[in-house]
């Protein structure tokens, strides 16, 4: 189905009657066990995905599914505690339809974030990786079908699609901490099932460093609306065939729940900055 832009409108709408004139300027999309963030918000206003029209509800595992808006160091954001994703039965332009709501309510900057296997055999489960670009071939596009020019044009440049600008921020900011950021390529792989150890191979070979099945898809749409990217991975576990052992869900969100501190550390001090 193809969404229009007075579709759009319409969720913007349903949920500037609950902001009372508050305009959020930084969007964040908070990955699996990553959503306690959300919850230090303040002046917190709290809206549930499934009271804005046209939003999915998000079923994912450590997803709350609902918007947060206040501010948090200094900035006024609107969080998404849980995203959708394809592996749910959605399609990529539901997937991504939160994004472009966000830019309607005035969000210029994106924050994603995610928890990924790690492809890089130099690195370790538990490393954080600044995302500097991303690899979705495999994949229909966010953007296929009639093009809405409202939000921007049919053949968007994606040379850049994780600002340079932010990169360097978010750089500066872990060497202050004296926290590892590593920085590599995100390899899309829609899901649920976790990769094969030839797809994790694949993905090294063609040049990926984290194996994920969110993100790229909303990447994609927040450039093509003009809006300036940070995206940050949590390398949850090795990928698979890297180690002798199944992955699982709950290697996953113990992951996320132990990064916990150097994650939200690192976001809020790159909020600080912005
Ligand atoms: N593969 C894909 N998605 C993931 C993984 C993984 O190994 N870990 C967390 N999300």
């Amino acid at each position: 189905m193809d969404f229009t832009f007075q579709q759009y409108e319409e969720s913007a709408q349903a949920i500037r009657a609950r902001l009372g004139g508050f305009a959020p300027k930084v969007a964040m999309i908070l990955g699996s066990g990553l959503g306690y963030l959300g919850d230090q918000v303040e002046g917190a206003v709290t809206v549930p995905y499934g009271e804005i029209p046209y939003f999915k509800s998000s079923t994912a595992p450590g997803h709350k599914g609902r918007l947060v808006f206040g501010t948090l160091e200094g900035q006024r954001v609107a969080v998404m505690q849980g995203r959708m994703h394809h592996y749910e039965g959605y399609s990529y332009e539901e997937v991504s339809y939160a994004v472009r709501v966000l830019r309607l309510l005035g969000c210029d900057t994106l924050i994603v974030t995610n928890a990924a296997g790690c492809v890089h055999t130099g690195w370790q489960a538990g490393d954080l990786m600044l995302i500097t670009d991303h690899i979705k071939l495999f994949s229909q596009s966010p953007l296929r079908g009639e093009n809405l020019p409202e939000f921007g044009v049919r053949f968007p440049d994606a040379s850049k699609l994780y600002t340079p600008r932010l990169q360097e921020l978010a750089r500066q900011t872990a060497q202050e901490q004296g926290l590892t950021l590593r920085e590599g390529v995100y390899f899309y792989c829609y899901g649920p099932q976790y990769e094969t150890p030839a797809e994790v191979r694949a993905a090294r070979i063609l040049g990926g460093d984290a194996v994920g099945m969110s993100t790229a898809p909303e990447v994609v749409v927040a450039g093509h609306c003009g809006m300036e990217v940070l995206g940050i991975t949590l390398l949850s576990n090795m990928a698979a065939g890297i180690l002798d052992q199944p992955l699982s869900e709950r290697e996953v969100l113990d992951a996320a729940e132990a990064a916990k501190e150097k994650f939200s550390g690192l976001i809020r001090a790159c909020l600080r900055k912005m």
